[in-house]
């Protein structure tokens, strides 16, 4: 199914942000942007580290920093990075996307060679951890 325009325009804001990405470890490079109900768009780039299990994902930074601005109405998030597919969030963003962004969620993976795939959330993380078992 092709894509609206304002999803596309979210890819190009991960792609434009993925540019930033500090991955000498890796050399994967990953950008994200996480959108809000009217429409201001955080991203994100992984930054890595020496101490390389201190390392963070480009969509948990973009998320932390809408959050950190007191946005909690996030509602979709893109990712992109130079991979063979649409390149799919790890579980534990899974999880951070699942909180923060609710179950309805729309997550929007892209490749560089121009493939995309879009899913809810709940397609990628069913029965996830939640505020009701605390
Ligand atoms: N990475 C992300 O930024 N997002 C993902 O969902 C998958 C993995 C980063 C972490 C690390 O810097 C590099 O990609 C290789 O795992």
């Amino acid at each position: 199914m092709s894509l609206s325009e304002s999803q596309l325009a979210l890819i190009e804001l991960a792609r434009q942000a993925r540019e930033r990405a500090h991955a000498p470890y890796s050399g994967f490079k990953v950008g994200a942007a996480v959108e809000c109900q009217d429409g201001t768009v955080f991203v994100g780039c992984n930054v890595e580290n020496s101490s390389y299990g201190l390392s963070l994902c480009a969509e948990r930074i973009a998320i932390f920093k809408a959050v950190s601005e007191g946005r909690r109405d996030l509602l979709r998030i893109a990712v992109i990075a130079d991979a063979y597919a649409p390149v799919r969030p790890c579980g534990a963003c899974r999880q951070v996307i699942s909180d923060i962004l609710g179950v309805d969620a729309e997550v929007i993976m892209a490749n560089l060679a121009g493939l995309t795939d879009t899913k809810n959330i709940q397609d990628l993380l069913p029965l996830p951890f939640d505020r009701s078992f605390l």
